[in-house]
């Protein structure tokens, strides 16, 4: 994903958004970003890119032709289709996780910043595709508005987030809030941990952290809820293509008796089929997906080895990695993939899958 953002004042696009995450996502290059300045595109001598509005009022407004040339530069530079272009203003849409995830499926966006009291409108009919608001409130500026959706635009790009927290598996799907954490110490001034964090049993804690996120929408966030139950009446109605259909998983994985039996009725109970792979050609999982006629989202891989990580990778598929070797490298780079320890913590996974 590449951010091109067009702005007065690039400084504060910089310096905003180089640690920690996304600092490390643009040094490994999964993300870049750009500052494109405004004035670099004027023929003012003195640079300046704003008037007095017609018709009188407070304020200057950015004038039209920088900002058009600016950004038609960035377009040009983009290989492919046009960038979308994002406006940020308190008259767009209001940017939520939807957006987000829409929006991070992009390979370039731009992301237009306006100042004083706005963009001459001629050049918003021309260039801009998406009119965005971060909220119901006036700011001085589309720079924060503009990192505000980096932020969250980028943590739903494939490698971003670290392997073990891929944010396919997140509990925040189908409008939920997340459920509360807990770290060490076990008491902390007279107030323990709940008692089910601790009992090592991973279905009992999904089922818990699952219950603790639906109570905690109800309450904190009613209108989420709403929407939760709406998805979820309608899911009733009309079952989701996104559902998942078949697990296909690698023989290896089941090779224990007791938890294989668990395993399957689990996935029958389910309503899924299980497909054992035996074979370790790279293309075993899309033989499957062909021969079923399933799409990708229907499935989900048991993958016992890094390769086969890496081959499920290549087809795009949803993995979840229970390495039969503990001490094999973790594939480097990769996301798309939950690491398990044992089959128990992977049939949790399952259970909130379907
Ligand atoms: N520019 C100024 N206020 C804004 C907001 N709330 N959202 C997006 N852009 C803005």
């Amino acid at each position: 994903m590449n951010y091109h953002v067009l702005t007065l004042f690039p400084e504060m696009i910089e310096q905003g958004l180089h640690t920690s995450i996304l600092g490390r996502a643009m040094e490994k290059g999964i993300i870049g970003l750009e500052a494109v300045d405004i004035r670099d595109y004027t023929e003012d001598r003195h640079r300046k890119a704003d008037d007095y509005p017609y018709g009188g009022g407070a304020g200057m407004v950015m004038q039209a032709e920088p900002v058009f040339r600016a950004c038609e530069s960035v377009q040009s530079r983009i290989k492919g289709k046009r960038a979308r272009v994002i406006y940020a203003t308190p008259q767009g849409r209001v940017f939520d996780q939807a957006l987000a995830e829409e929006l991070a499926k992009e390979e370039d966006l731009i992301l237009l910043c306006g100042h004083y009291e706005g963009i001459d409108e001629r050049v918003l009919e021309e260039v801009v595709t998406d009119y965005v608001s971060i909220g119901d409130y006036v700011l001085t500026g589309g720079e924060l508005p503009a990192m505000v959706m980096i932020d969250a635009v980028s943590r739903l790009v494939p490698g971003v987030l670290s392997n073990e927290v891929s944010a396919e598996f997140e509990t925040f799907h189908d409008n939920l809030l997340e459920y509360p954490q807990y770290s060490r110490p076990e008491v902390w001034r007279g107030k323990p941990v709940p008692r089910v964090l601790l009992c090592g049993d991973h279905d009992r804690i999904e089922d818990w952290r699952r219950e603790q996120s639906i109570l905690r929408t109800r309450i904190r966030r009613p209108d989420l809820y709403g929407q939760y139950q709406k998805n979820r009446e309608a899911e009733r109605k009309a079952p989701s293509k996104k559902r998942l259909r078949l697990v296909l998983a690698e023989k290896p994985i089941l090779a224990d008796e007791s938890w294989a039996q668990e395993f399957r009725r689990l996935v029958s109970e389910s309503g899924l089929e299980l497909v054992l792979v035996s074979e370790d050609t790279p293309d075993r999982f899309r033989r499957v997906l062909e021969e079923k006629k399933c799409r990708r989202q229907e499935i989900l891989v048991f993958a016992a080895s890094a390769e086969s990580v890496l081959a499920a990778r290549e087809d795009k598929l949803r993995t979840i990695y229970f390495p039969m070797d503990s001490r094999e490298q973790e594939p480097e780079g990769l996301i798309y993939y939950r690491k398990i320890s044992d089959l128990l913590e992977g049939m949790a996974v399952l259970r909130r899958l379907v």
